[in-house]
């Protein structure tokens, strides 16, 4: 099929190439001219692990990227992937969607059936904004000749690819017979992945040939919106939850890792998304609780768990600088040296970070804050750049002098550390591990005092969950 994916994001870049992958011949469409070149060089737009390497395999084969809005024209599939950023009121901002349901009004063949396909994080009912827009524009008539379908996204940043290859379900909001028969089509090639011709196949379909088959779930449009916010809520009370139990497992002198562990072995908790950390923050779990929220109360459907999770959200942010104020007891003169800022490993974004938070605490009571990230120090600098902070090359720079390291993201470069060399620089030797991540003992055993969150100092594990004897 002729695919077109509006938008060169996470989700555009991710899904053009996944559609190029399975051989169909996909174009990705965006304004910025920089990041169509970018792709049609073979290069990624995005840091996302893998992505580089699949679109410099199949651009110029099956994948293509442009800034014009004529590909529409010959597309049998047009997936929306532009961004839904949050406006003051928690609301998702719909101008970039409207703007590419414009163009595609403006470019529609009304020769051919076009399936106009929501991938973007969209509130409930967007779908009938855009069919109503694509009218306007086009002249056209809905379900005669496109039909409008939701097809949301659930690609977690750093692990996309195994994400849009092998994805628990795909979910599919559909009220058009003709769509519908294309869109279970065009994912053939997930739905069967397993089943993929080795010698064609990339070592994304080798990587996971075992993965269990995808769960393909048709519903109504307005319940397929609505499975991503409920989803990515959900996933969001899930953390807050376990990083409430850290807090009193603190207390009580519980070990959060094996509450959490003992928790997933229950299949009907699960072991995911029960990690401590200092909360959960990026570009999604923010904006889509708040859109959720906002739309709760523009309904006036009062939404008790979400509102709670997002201020026990805050709190824990908060939990994290008085955990290092109770050690160091004043802050002010002190300096502190932050290993993490991008809201996750394996990723350069460093949108609506927790690090964003925290370091503006520190800075308020007056410590001196020296950050450090393999990724993301650029886009955080960016972002931040009232902040007066000291961004360190290389980790040993960021501990040199501090008096506590404080670890808020969990990049697998910071257990390779050579922590004894850092032991040499520090003025205190305080870690903080809020993900509960490094090895406590052996950094005791070299002189560091080690704190994580919801472990007790005499009761740490080693680095990460305590291994269940079953
Ligand atoms: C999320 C959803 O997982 C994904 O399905 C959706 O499509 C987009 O939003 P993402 O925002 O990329 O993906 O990151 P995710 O891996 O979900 O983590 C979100 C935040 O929760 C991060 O700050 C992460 O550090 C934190 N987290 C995650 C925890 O604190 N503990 C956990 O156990 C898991």
């Amino acid at each position: 099929m002729n695919i077109v994916c509006i938008g060169s994001g996470y989700v555009g870049s991710v899904t053009g190439a996944a559609f190029a992958t399975l051989g169909h011949r996909t174009m990705v469409l965006d304004i910025d001219v920089n990041k169509v070149a970018l792709i049609n060089s073979g290069k990624s737009p995005i840091y996302e692990p893998g992505l580089d390497e699949l679109i410099s395999a199949y651009v110029g084969n099956t994948l293509f990227a442009t800034n014009s809005y004529d590909v529409i024209r010959e597309a049998d599939v047009v997936f929306i992937g532009v961004g839904t950023p949050s406006k003051p009121d928690g609301t998702a901002d719909l101008k970039y969607i409207k703007l590419a349901a414009q163009d595609i009004g403006k470019h529609l063949n009304p020769d051919k059936f076009t399936v106009i396909v929501n991938k973007s994080t969209v509130p409930v009912g967007t779908a009938d904004l855009v069919a109503t827009i694509i009218e306007e524009h086009s002249k056209l008539q809905l379900n005669t000749h496109f039909a409008v379908v939701s097809n949301p996204e659930f690609l977690r940043e750093g692990f996309a690819l195994e994400d849009v290859f092998f994805p628990d379900r795909i979910v599919i909001g559909v009220d058009n017979e003709r769509a519908r028969k294309i869109m279970h089509l065009l994912y053939q090639g997930i739905l069967n992945a397993q089943n993929y011709d080795k010698k064609s196949a990339n070592f994304y379909f080798d990587y996971k040939l075992d993965a269990k088959r995808p769960q393909y779930f048709e519903t109504d449009i307005k319940s397929a919106e609505m499975i991503k916010y409920a989803s990515n809520a959900f996933l969001a009370v899930k953390i807050s939850y376990i990083n409430e139990m850290a807090r009193l497992c603190e207390v009580l002198g519980a070990n959060i890792m094996d509450v959490s562990t003992g928790m997933g072995l229950d299949s009907r908790i699960g072991n995911k998304f029960l990690q401590v950390s200092s909360g959960w923050s990026g570009s999604c779990f923010p904006k889509d609780t708040a859109e959720l929220l906002a739309t709760s109360r523009k309904y006036g459907c009062e939404l008790g768990v979400v509102e709670a999770t997002v201020e026990s959200n805050l709190k824990m942010h908060s939990y994290v600088v008085d955990k290092i104020k109770r050690k160091l007891q004043s802050l002010n003169g002190k300096t502190i040296g932050i290993l993490g800022l991008t809201f996750k490993p394996n990723t350069d974004d460093a949108r609506n970070t927790q690090a964003s938070v925290i370091i503006r605490e520190l800075v308020e009571v007056g410590a001196r804050v020296k950050v450090h990230d393999p990724q993301g120090m650029e886009m955080f600098r960016k972002l931040n750049s009232e902040l007066d902070i000291t961004y360190c090359d290389e980790p040993l720079q960021a501990a040199r002098q501090t008096d506590a390291i404080v670890l808020l993201t969990h990049w697998d470069e910071y257990t390779g550390l050579k922590w004894h060399e850092l032991h040499h620089v520090v003025r205190t030797p305080y870690i903080l591990d809020t993900r509960n991540f490094l090895n406590h003992r052996y950094l005791r055993e070299i002189g560091f005092d080690c704190e994580g969150l919801g472990i007790s100092s005499s009761k740490t594990s080693d680095r990460g969950n305590t291994i269940v004897a079953v």
